[in-house]
């Protein structure tokens, strides 16, 4: 597949298109930012890590019958996937209280919640992302009833599908983000799963391996998802 000209720069992807009209070329970088890019930073290989991480992922929940929009790993930086009308939320499962949900509540981080919740955001950095409810989604129309529906069946799938995949490696799914699209009139999932859109905490040790180390300046960065990589393909 042809790479052709790059039509999206994201914070931490730029979209190429190919000669292909379904597929796009998905490239990692190694920048990261936090609180809607107040934050900037470099985390050295973090595009080569997310892309080996997202990879194994994808291919596990294709595997356990989630559509995703991954086709294949074309280098270490590149991923070849399908082209999305991406849905503009930000689908949110927390299985443990950490990051906005304690500072919008006040909890305690590490709480356990009682069953997982679930959060819509509005894809838009500049309203900073805020939390919505599905009925702003069919509101204002950025999803349909059914398609609001079919997210809903497949996040939690991948919850339990992810909370049992990390386990295996001795990782708590804490919370994570994901995003759909709509390729051929079907809902897809699309984006990354990483430790950028996950986070991971060490059973047993509660250490954090996820992009917290990051945004709370806990050092060590490139090292946690070096160690999660090395899990994630063992
Ligand atoms: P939050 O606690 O900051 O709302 O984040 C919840 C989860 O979503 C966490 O695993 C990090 C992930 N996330 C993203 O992937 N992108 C974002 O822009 C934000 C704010 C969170
Ligand atoms: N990626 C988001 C941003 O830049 C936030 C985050 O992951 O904390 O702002």
């Amino acid at each position: 597949m042809e790479k052709k000209n790059q039509i999206y720069e994201g914070k931490a992807k730029i979209l190429f298109e190919t000669d292909s009209s379904d597929h796009l070329i998905q490239y990692f970088k190694d920048d990261a930012t936090a609180f809607n890019a107040q934050k900037k930073g470099t985390i050295n290989q973090k595009g080569v890590f997310n892309n080996k991480i997202s990879t194994r992922i994808f291919e596990y929940l294709q595997a356990e019958g989630i559509p995703t929009h991954y086709e294949k790993t074309l280098s270490d930086r590149e991923m070849l996937v399908k082209k999305v009308e991406i849905v503009p939320i930000e689908v949110i499962i927390r299985n443990v209280a950490a990051g906005s949900l304690c500072r919008l509540l006040n909890l305690e981080e590490g709480m356990k919640l009682k069953v997982p919740i679930l959060d819509f955001c509005y894809k838009k950095d500049s309203l900073n992302d805020p939390l919505i409810s599905e009925y702003h989604i069919r509101a204002l129309g950025w999803a349909t009833d059914e398609e609001v529906e079919e997210i809903k069946k497949y996040v939690f799938k991948i919850n339990d599908l992810m909370k049992k995949f990390f386990l295996d490696i001795n990782l708590d799914l804490i919370d994570f983000k994901v995003e759909f699209g709509r390729f051929k009139g079907k809902i897809i999932l699309a984006d990354e799963i990483s430790p950028d859109t996950c986070r991971l905490w060490e059973v047993g040790t509660g250490k954090k391996m996820d992009k917290d180390r990051f945004r709370k300046d806990l050092g060590n960065v490139e090292e946690a998802y070096q160690e999660v990589l090395n899990r994630v393909v063992k």
